[in-house]
């Protein structure tokens, strides 16, 4: 099916294949994979392949395979038409929207690509299984479309690290492009599921960034220790009002294994529940202090 605007929507696996092959003969293709409830953070993704990639195509796929039993897969937002009109407004060429059962015609779990070391830390280790279906989906995304680039946010810090640990071990012929967090102008990183918050709650949600903020100002003045400065950005989340901490590490972007020093690039994450929804955010630290 096509838009009024010219944007393909395409439901089946095998006309997805059809098209991205025509399409690669003689254009960069650009994919940026989603779960719809779309978002400023999402279009940031979808102008940075305009800008690299002749061709844009998005995903627009609620994975079952990456919730656990007890999540919020019947929660996750779903605003499909309301996602299609952002998608044609910013001239995105393609919409590949299957469904579960075209996605996983035999059921799921009966091949899964498990990225097992880094897969299991940050909210690998929260949430049981969530990365080895975030693989197995991006997998079939890639191969699917064959794009030459592939564009990810910075909040999903953990689901980086993974993605880029596949790519790199099964040989995706993929560049993977990673853009900043999208925030709101008071520093709420964007998330489809700030929209399940009450008025209270997006204000409680705030304690997350403000303890990130906190950390950062402590290495901008000096302190390199990351077991002290894990204990402030515990001691902000735990002191910060309906904000229930899961965890907060300082950690190497790359393995999510815990640092002794901060240095170039650790990455401080956070995940937390405020009322029912559960929240992730991150900074990349500068280097060394002064
Ligand atoms: O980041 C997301 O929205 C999802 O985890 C992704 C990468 C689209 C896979 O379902």
């Amino acid at each position: 099916m096509t838009t009024a605007m010219g944007t393909l929507v395409v439901e089946r696996v095998e006309t997805m294949q059809r098209v991205c092959r025509q399409t690669r003969w003689n254009a960069r293709l650009g994919l940026v994979p989603t779960m719809g409830a779309l978002h400023e953070g999402h279009l940031s993704l979808i102008r940075a392949a305009r800008r690299e990639c002749d061709v844009v195509a998005v995903s627009v796929f609620v994975n079952p395979a990456q919730f656990g039993r007890n999540e919020d897969f019947e929660r996750y937002p779903r605003t499909f038409e309301a996602d299609c009109a952002l998608l044609e407004r910013e001239g995105v060429d393609m919409v590949f929207a299957p469904s579960s059962a075209e996605m996983y015609p035999r059921g799921m779990g009966q091949v899964m690509v498990d990225v097992p070391e880094v897969g299991a830390r940050l909210d690998g280790r929260a949430r049981q299984g969530h990365f080895r279906g975030v693989a197995t989906v991006v997998a079939k995304l890639l191969h699917i479309v064959g794009p030459d680039a592939a564009f990810f946010g910075q909040k999903d810090a953990a689901q980086v690290a993974v993605l880029k640990a596949m790519v790199a071990e099964l040989n995706f012929p993929v560049r993977m492009v990673v853009c900043p967090t999208v925030r709101e102008s008071d520093g709420l990183a964007m998330s489809s599921r700030n929209r399940n918050l009450s008025a209270e709650e997006r204000k409680q949600a705030l304690g997350l960034w403000h303890a990130l903020v906190a950390v950062h100002a402590l290495v901008d003045g000096g302190m390199v220790d990351a077991g002290r400065l894990r204990r402030e950005l515990v001691g902000a989340l735990q002191a910060a009002p309906g904000v229930e901490m899961e965890y907060a590490e300082i950690v190497s972007a790359e393995t999510l294994l815990p640092l002794e020093e901060v240095r170039d690039g650790a990455l401080v994450a956070v995940a937390a529940r405020v009322g029912s929804t559960r929240l992730i955010d991150n900074i990349v630290l500068p280097g060394r202090a002064r």
